[in-house]
């Protein structure tokens, strides 16, 4: 397999998983080409930004905070839920900075995470059984056939929620949302409820006064110019990402240039499918996410091919496995990493191996697996020689009820109240701020 085999649709002769046909390819065909005439979302200057960071990420002096929700939705194209989702990044990651001692990569599911793979192509209600819903790139969660049929013009949809997400975005961090100085937006009334309360208000004046003490040094810090934010999604639907897969003057490769970071699913990352064939020609930093049915052999294969020269910053391991499988799944995994001397950086997915169905039906997943998934893969890497590089969190800024547990410890009850999200279960601000104060905590004490 060489590149020189490769071009942007040379996926198309490979085995395509978890497509849904359209009733109408040509239509397909056509919004494709349309949207390629659109500008791209980023650039190829970004995308080696991150690189280089990742980089560093992997010689242990970046983390890589990547969160976000499960499934955008293009009603959540709007301003305040925008606001909040980078507010809570940019939250957590300076209390990572504080606990971890390193400089955060901040990288949203924001601006594309609008296609879903689904473990059942169809769907089952009250004895009608109908295609799945596969994110609003695709189709739409009503129960209809018309609705959870695949519509081209989505696509464009999709596009057009991606750029102005993308757009805001932008101005909220070049306009100072990042900006420190305003302890009061920090929205702390969690705090009392919390066992650990005392610790994390030290963490808050901790941040408070090394701010003042580097501004007495330097001046005054400006929190704008040091903000970076990058954006990833699930690369799933692969007719919208070679629309933006091109080449740029001065630089070799090809770029998708529709995110910083795409990833390839636990679902898609089959060796000889079209999904592999599609990443291993492109020139982004790429994730790959790692679930409990990977072998060690097929593991080393899939990053030869993923990373022919090996480079570092170039492939991140997005593990998933569940607290109670953690144990058993990283370590072989980790250590044939180490043997074959393939450069990785392994980030982790603490959500998707943590999800339960409550016995009113309800998808959940509960903080305290969560923190012990997290907690588990900082000291198993460690023993396995390496390090943990990051965390891949699903969650939003808004105060939904989706995931048990927490300082204000929801049930399941509490899921009824506010349940938002029509794909998987995302931690709500309160939840997301705790499990940086949490990891905080523990990784400065670990240190001491
Ligand atoms: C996801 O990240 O939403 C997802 C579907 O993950 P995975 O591919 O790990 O199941
Ligand atoms: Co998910």
């Amino acid at each position: 397999m060489s590149i020189s085999d490769w071009h942007p649709a040379s996926w198309k002769t490979k085995p395509l998983r978890q497509w849904m046909e359209y009733p109408d390819p040509e239509a397909l065909e056509r919004e494709v080409a349309h949207l390629a005439s659109f500008p791209p979302l980023v650039t190829s200057g970004e995308i080696e930004e991150l690189h280089a960071q990742l980089r560093a990420a992997e010689e242990g002096r970046y983390f890589v905070l990547q969160g976000g929700d499960c499934s955008e939705t293009f009603e959540a194209c709007h301003s305040d839920i925008i606001t909040r989702k980078v507010k809570i990044l940019l939250l957590m990651s300076y209390i990572l900075i504080y606990g971890l001692d390193k400089r955060v990569i901040r990288i949203g599911r924001i601006a594309g995470q609008y296609a879903k793979p689904r473990s059942s192509n169809t769907e089952t209600r009250n004895g009608i059984t109908l295609p799945s819903y596969r994110g609003p790139m695709i189709n739409r969660p009503d129960f209809t056939l018309e609705a959870r049929t695949p519509d081209p013009v989505n696509l464009r949809r999709a596009y057009s929620c991606a750029a102005m997400t993308m757009n805001f975005l932008r101005s909220l961090i070049d306009g100072g949302l990042g900006d420190m100085h305003h302890p009061e937006y920090w929205e702390l009334d969690f705090v009392n409820l919390a066992e650990q309360s005392r610790e994390y208000r030290q963490i808050f004046q901790a941040i408070e006064s090394s701010i003042r003490f580097m501004e007495v040094i330097a001046g005054r810090i400006d929190g704008q110019a040091q903000t970076k934010f990058f954006c990833s999604h699930e690369g799933l639907h692969l007719p919208y990402e070679m629309a933006h897969t091109r080449q740029v003057p001065r630089r070799h490769g090809y770029y998708n240039l529709t995110t910083h970071m795409p990833w390839i699913g636990d679902r898609t990352r089959g060796i000889d499918g079209a999904h592999i064939e599609y990443f291993r020609g492109i020139a982004n930093p790429i994730g790959m996410k790692v679930g409990p049915s990977m072998q060690p052999d097929e593991l080393i294969e899939l990053t030869k091919i993923l990373n022919p020269n090996n480079i570092k910053g170039r492939l991140c391991l997005i593990h998933r496995f569940g607290a109670s499988k953690i144990a058993e799944c990283l370590p072989p995994l980790a250590e044939a990493i180490r043997l074959a001397r393939r450069n990785v950086l392994w980030i982790s997915d603490p959500m998707h191996g943590n999800t339960q169905t409550t016995a009113d039906g309800i998808k959940t997943r509960s903080f305290d697996d969560i923190l012990s998934e997290l907690c588990q893969s900082f000291i198993i890497l460690e023993q396995e020689g390496t390090h943990l590089g990051g965390i891949h969190v699903e969650l939003t800024g808004e105060n939904v009820t989706e995931c048990m547990g927490g300082a204000r410890g929801l049930t399941a009850d509490d899921l009824h109240r506010d349940y938002q999200s029509d794909v998987d279960p995302r931690l709500n601000y309160e939840q997301a701020m705790e499990m940086a104060l949490l990891l905080a905590t523990r990784q400065a004490s670990r240190r001491r």
